[in-house]
């Protein structure tokens, strides 16, 4: 086994005949995140929110389309959406361009390395010193908004990112609306308490090579993303798992539709009525499996709460503490991705 520092998975992934991973990549001795729970196949129940159909200017449609996003967020947090105008070639360029980053030589990559992790540019891969397992993925961090940054490599990076964010963020905040409605609120209610316009916007790339042992390899542990509500897109290429009823639920990609997922802050938000889901990604060891997920956020200095018209004194108390998105950022970054314990440490017992 090679022993010489890898700076990627990647290139750990291209070392030529390697047949099995180094120990420190086995999550074998990690009970909590080993793939030893039920997994089942059960995509086609997983609900789909036409997109064009919540923002349809006929009530009736538009009303009936709430109705079914309200019910998709209390039963699962999780769903695919569908006719949502953002182009193809879009969404695939995206992609495109992101694994054409990966594929820039280490070197390359190490410029984009960062030094902090308020860096607006960060790549990276499980090797930061005290971690226990190391994850068979790379990533790539880049914030969209409310400043837009871009690494300058590829060269098609820069002009499908501008476009890839902007209309992820028209469908996150056109989505968040419906999802204020659902609730009985204002439907511009988030939008303007946790001040949108200047919403923080993170691009998360995931890049997962092919693994030689799949089944003692985790591309992500489980978790919740801390945001409000979070986009993903993929190559093509299955490893997604959700939580739902205890079991692990495989997600099989479909063309042209973004996977969205209910964060932390709407479980606040909504004092636990929405709960952001458990998520993992397994790896396979056939193909580069590609992801692309932006949760987006309030803008840095907002604060979250649970909604005063959610909450009643004496039916329903705030289960959640107020919270600063930065605080819980900084929370987040200490914790590592360990499941939802960042949301534990805001409840109010
Ligand atoms: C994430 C995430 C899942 C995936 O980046 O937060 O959950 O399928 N990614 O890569
Ligand atoms: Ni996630």
């Amino acid at each position: 086994m090679a022993t010489a520092k890898v700076t990627s998975v990647k290139a750990l992934a291209d070392l030529p005949g390697l047949s099995s991973i180094p120990t420190t990549y086995s999550i074998q001795s990690t009970p909590n995140i080993v793939n030893e729970e039920a997994v089942s196949d059960a995509t086609e129940s997983i609900p789909t929110i036409d997109f064009s159909l919540l923002t349809s200017t006929n009530p009736e449609e538009r009303s009936k389309a709430i109705q079914e996003l309200g019910k998709a967020c209390e039963d699962w947090g999780f769903f695919v959406v569908t006719n949502h105008g953002m182009g193809e070639s879009t969404m695939k360029g995206m992609i495109e361009a992101c694994r054409a980053f990966f594929e820039l030589t280490e070197e390359e990559k190490k410029e984009f390395e960062g030094k902090t992790v308020v860096d607006p540019i960060r790549f990276g891969t499980s090797t930061a010193p005290g971690d226990k397992v190391l994850f068979w993925r790379d990533y790539l961090k880049v914030l969209l908004h409310p400043n837009f940054n871009s690494p300058n490599k590829p060269p098609t990076f820069r002009e499908f990112a501008l476009e890839y964010g902007k209309g992820a963020r028209y469908v996150a905040r056109e989505i968040v609306r419906g999802i204020c409605d659902s609730l009985g609120l204002e439907e511009d209610y988030i939008d303007k308490v946790f001040n949108l316009e200047n919403g923080v916007q993170r691009m998360v790339a995931n890049f997962y090579p092919p693994c030689p042992q799949p089944e003692l390899a985790m591309g992500l542990p489980p978790h919740s993303d801390h945001a409000l509500l979070t986009l993903l897109i993929q190559n093509g290429i299955g490893g997604l798992q959700v939580e739902h009823q205890g079991k692990w639920i495989n997600i099989n990609p479909i063309p042209n539709t973004f996977l969205a997922n209910i964060g932390d802050f709407i479980q606040i938000l909504s004092n636990g009525k929405y709960k952001s889901i458990l998520h993992r990604a397994v790896v396979n060891n056939r193909d580069t499996r590609i992801s692309i997920a932006i949760p987006h956020g309030p803008a840095i200095d907002a604060v979250v709460s649970p909604a005063s018209k959610l909450i009643d004194p004496v039916s329903n108390p705030p289960i959640y503490r107020a919270v600063k998105y930065k605080e819980y950022l900084e929370l987040n970054q200490s914790n590592t991705l360990d499941g939802k314990s960042c949301l534990e440490h805001i409840r109010i017992r």
